[in-house]
């Protein structure tokens, strides 16, 4: 189930416009900082803008100092791609509007939970970490490029100019890869926030009194940034390729989630701060088993998680990875939606499926099984 605290208070929805994300992106064609265009006008809203003026201010557009501009969708998210064609395979409506109902009736919820409580204990605050570390650490606030990876060289002045005039506008970025409809992402920013007070400015403070964590939905299908737009008012939905350069700034967010999505090792480290926590969920061997001959799914590929380690193993240190099985019970329409939303729709034909779900006449016990490894990155 979406979590409900959010939408408890009367947020307005801060989206692409927050300080805290424009901090974090770049553009992806020169890697200049972004700022956001408010309507009517050419006037930019810059990055260290303070909340309150940034919630008074709807973003039309992210712009560059180069003036490349990117237009904000009418439902709320920004394509920030360099142009060229996506090398992914994007979810259509129709899969993106199964696993928005599918996820809606909270048959993954333990999964969203998992994830989030991955993400809170795994990252750590800057500040605790040794001196070298933490020398190295200043999310977006003048920390040297690191070498070798595809990267945002020739912004660092620009960052530093503007990280001194946001003080204030603090708070993590959780980037989630492959993000869907934000739905993992929506949760964990919820659970981050022990507490919730509306600030003046319409933000949510965390317990700590500070604006909570905001969140990057990046995927490539419109379908679910339309959703991932609106599933979290601290959510920017971001339209970027995992395997180009992200269109963020080294060391600018403190989680990655990747939950059932590709991954870019190289890129992940690039733009995760030391400190900070790469979570990923993937489907274990015994994952709907119940389904996978009577519907003719794909099944799992027994090697897969060593075959994951294998490439992040480089950049990244595995800190935790846990199995996590729990059993649903699931309608027939809740057996559909599972289809339909994975890779498995490409596969099967609608009419065989639709006549094999008629014959589903009470819900059946299906297992989750799934793999959640937390991981630390190397420095
Ligand atoms: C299996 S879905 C998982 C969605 C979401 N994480 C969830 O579990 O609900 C995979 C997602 O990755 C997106 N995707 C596929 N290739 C991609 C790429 N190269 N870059 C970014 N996203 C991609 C798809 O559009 C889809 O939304
Ligand atoms: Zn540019």
């Amino acid at each position: 189930m979406t979590p409900s605290v959010a939408r408890s208070v009367t947020v307005t929805s801060e989206g692409v416009r927050s300080p805290a994300i424009l901090k974090a992106l770049c553009c992806p064609v020169c890697r200049d900082a972004l700022t956001a265009m408010t309507p009517g006008s050419d006037a930019a809203l810059p990055a260290g803008a303070t909340p309150s003026e940034a919630n008074t201010a709807q973003a039309t557009a992210l712009r560059c100092g180069s003036g490349h501009t990117f237009d904000v969708a009418r439902q709320g998210y920004v394509n920030l791609r360099s142009g060229r064609k996506p090398r992914g395979t994007a979810d259509t409506a129709d899969m993106v509007a199964a696993r928005a109902e599918f996820l809606a009736a909270g048959h993954y919820e333990p999964i969203a939970d998992a994830v989030a409580r991955q993400v809170a204990d795994g990252w750590r605050d800057p500040a605790t970490l040794p001196a070298e570390r933490s020398d190295a650490v200043a999310m977006n606030s003048g920390r040297p490029e690191r070498t070798g990876t595809s990267g945002a060289a020739g912004v660092q002045d620009e960052v530093e100019t503007r990280s001194s005039d946001s003080a204030g506008v603090q708070g993590d970025v959780v980037l989630d890869v492959g993000a869907g409809t934000g739905y993992y992402l929506g949760h964990t920013l919820d659970k981050l926030a022990g507490r919730r007070d509306e600030t003046d400015a319409g933000v949510i403070a965390d317990a700590s009194g500070r604006a909570g964590s905001h969140g990057v939905a990046m995927d490539v299908s419109a379908y679910a940034l339309r959703r991932a737009a609106k599933a979290h008012p601290r959510i920017a939905a971001i339209g970027a390729d995992v395997w180009d350069a992200l269109p963020l700034r080294d060391g600018s967010v403190s989680a990655i989630l990747d939950v059932f999505a590709p991954r870019n090792a190289a890129e992940f480290h690039r733009v995760l701060r030391p400190g900070g926590t790469l979570v990923v969920v993937t489907p274990s061997p015994g994952h709907l088993a119940e389904l996978v001959d009577r519907f003719g799914m794909l099944s799992v590929d027994e090697r897969k998680d060593e075959r994951i380690e294998e490439t992040l193993a480089e950049s990244f240190i595995l800190e935790t990875r846990a199995e996590l099985t729990h059993r649903m019970s699931l309608a027939a329409h809740d057996i559909g939606r599972l289809i339909r939303m994975g890779p498995s729709a490409h596969h099967i034909d609608t009419a065989s499926l639709e006549e094999t779900l008629d014959m589903i006449d009470a819900p059946l016990g299906v297992t989750a099984a799934v793999t959640v490894a937390r991981y630390s990155a190397r420095f």
